[in-house]
């Protein structure tokens, strides 16, 4: 497929394909909460089969195929947006955990055989192998021969087992020797020591696999901002916030953990500020100010200076040198000439700025809701960053991020544990409510806030505010994690 070039009809066939998802994907979501006879689904098949059949019609047949962690339709690969990639991902996952590699339709179909199909995906049991097979005859018995899934391929390289207990453990693994790798290879800047540089890539390199794979626990973690260290736990934010962007823009994977590390180090120049300056609570003054300011100059000369970071040099300097610049330059160091920013330093810069003001700090005592947060960037979007970043930054962290304690209209209360895909839900996360009983706050049922009652079609439930945890005596890590 790689050798052949992309002709005009693959780009066709490309972009069928992504509609195909995205359709089929709605109907498959609205299978999960309605039963057959709901009009809704009706509505998502009819929208699905205007996709379907007029590209059956031209082409014989649709086959929707996964490979790795790409989708073909009819061999031809499927170019994915940034703004479509959360949808394509949520697709593929709920066909891998079902362990289904393929769907072929090989002539016309009616709306209730469509039907047929996605209410006999939504009912399997994940991780079962003989799945494609259990479709298959359950289509047969109904007559319907022109409907065929195959199994879900795996590579050589790829990991078989998926197992959501195990993506959690590993990456709190991974959160954590982060936060130990920062702290040694900061303190070591200071006594000059050789540092483990080695230790660092591995590193960004299990985070940049655990994020591709799901990285709502990656954020979570990221989101919760009670930590006492800030310094360590920014800076392994600011990694994460930044891989997580940078895969959805499509950046290459080696890329993404090159990018990881410069936002491990982005603040290295912060070992020479010294600590009452830091940790300061009252206002500082001018010079304070300016020792502060001098940080990323500070950083890329201590960058330049280590011989260690071999061929990451340049996207270390890129990270320390470019994070408070600014997309206008109108922010620090103020440079001589014009130069433009590059795309690591503009990622950079809007995981650092989300992150530095969501927490608490010697400076900043109160941290910002996230909405807030959001909200300034939108405004500052072409002036401070860029303006593309910042839309896919909004959609990946939601108005209410993972780990948010929330109140809903329906006087429950409950923590946000998966952002939407689609962006017109932005709002409707995936809950998991709280009760109170035997004195403390226990997890109860999970809850998606895009279901309707199917009666009156007004949503079940909806978010009225977010909670402080801490006026609750919740830790919101002990329910998320
Ligand atoms: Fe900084
Ligand atoms: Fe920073």
């Amino acid at each position: 497929m790689s050798e052949r070039t992309m002709t005009a009809t693959d780009e066709l066939r490309s972009k069928v394909g992504m509609e195909f998802i995205i359709r089929f994907y709605r109907m498959l979501k609205g299978a999960i909460f309605y039963d057959r006879q709901n009009v809704v689904v009706d509505q998502y098949a009819q929208d699905c089969l205007q996709t379907i059949n007029p590209f059956i019609k031209s082409e014989g047949n649709l086959v929707f195929k996964i490979a790795r962690d790409h989708g073909y339709l009819n061999v031809a690969k499927i170019q994915v947006r940034a703004d479509h990639y959360p949808i394509f991902r949520g697709f593929l996952n709920e066909l891998k955990k079902r362990r289904i590699g393929e769907i072929e339709i090989s002539e016309e179909v009616s709306q209730e055989h469509l039907k047929d199909l996605v209410y006999l995906l939504v009912g399997l049991e994940e991780n079962n192998e003989s799945n494609d097979l259990y479709v298959n005859k359950q289509l047969e018995y109904r007559g319907i021969r022109h409907i065929h899934l195959e199994k879900l391929e795996f590579f050589k390289d790829e990991e078989i087992d998926v197992d959501s207990e195990d993506q959690k453990r590993r990456s709190k693994e991974v959160y954590f020797k982060s936060i130990h790798l920062v702290k040694e290879i900061m303190e070591n800047v200071t006594s000059q020591k050789v540092l483990n540089i080695r230790k660092a890539k591995r590193l960004m390199q299990n985070a940049v696999n655990l994020i591709l794979r799901d990285d709502s626990t990656l954020l979570g973690l990221a989101n919760i901002k009670n930590y006492d260290e800030y310094i360590l736990n920014h800076s392994v934010n600011v990694a994460i916030y930044a891989i997580a962007i940078g895969q959805r823009i499509g950046i290459p994977k080696k890329h993404l953990s090159h990018l990881g590390t410069a936002g491990l180090f982005h603040d290295i120049g912060k070992t020479k500020i010294p600590k009452e300056i830091l940790n300061k609570t009252e206002k500082l003054s001018p010079e304070e100010w300016n020792i502060i300011r001098a940080h990323p100059i500070v950083g890329t000369e201590i960058v330049i200076r280590m011989k260690e970071w071999g061929e990451l040099s340049t996207r270390m300097i890129q990270g320390a040198f470019e994070h408070h610049l600014r997309y206008d330059l109108g922010g620090y160091p103020k440079l001589s000439q014009k130069q433009n920013i590059t795309l690591m330093g503009r990622i950079i810069t809007l995981a650092d700025f989300y992150d530095a003001l969501g927490r608490p700090r010697a400076y900043n005592r109160f941290p910002y809701v996230s909405e807030k947060i959001l909200g300034w960037m939108m405004e500052r979007s072409g002036k401070d960053f860029d303006p593309l970043l910042v839309k896919v930054f909004v959609n990946m962290i939601g108005i209410y991020p993972l780990g948010t304690l929330v109140l809903l209209n329906t006087n429950e209360m409950g923590i946000v544990v998966r952002v939407q895909e689609e962006s017109e839900f932005l709002d409707r996360p995936l809950i998991d409510l709280l009760f109170y009983q035997d004195g403390y706050y226990q997890k109860g049922e999970r809850v998606d806030l895009t279901e309707r009652d199917i009666t009156t079609g007004q949503f079940k439930r909806s978010i009225v505010k977010a909670l402080d945890p801490n006026e609750y005596a919740i830790n919101i890590a002990e329910y998320l994690l």
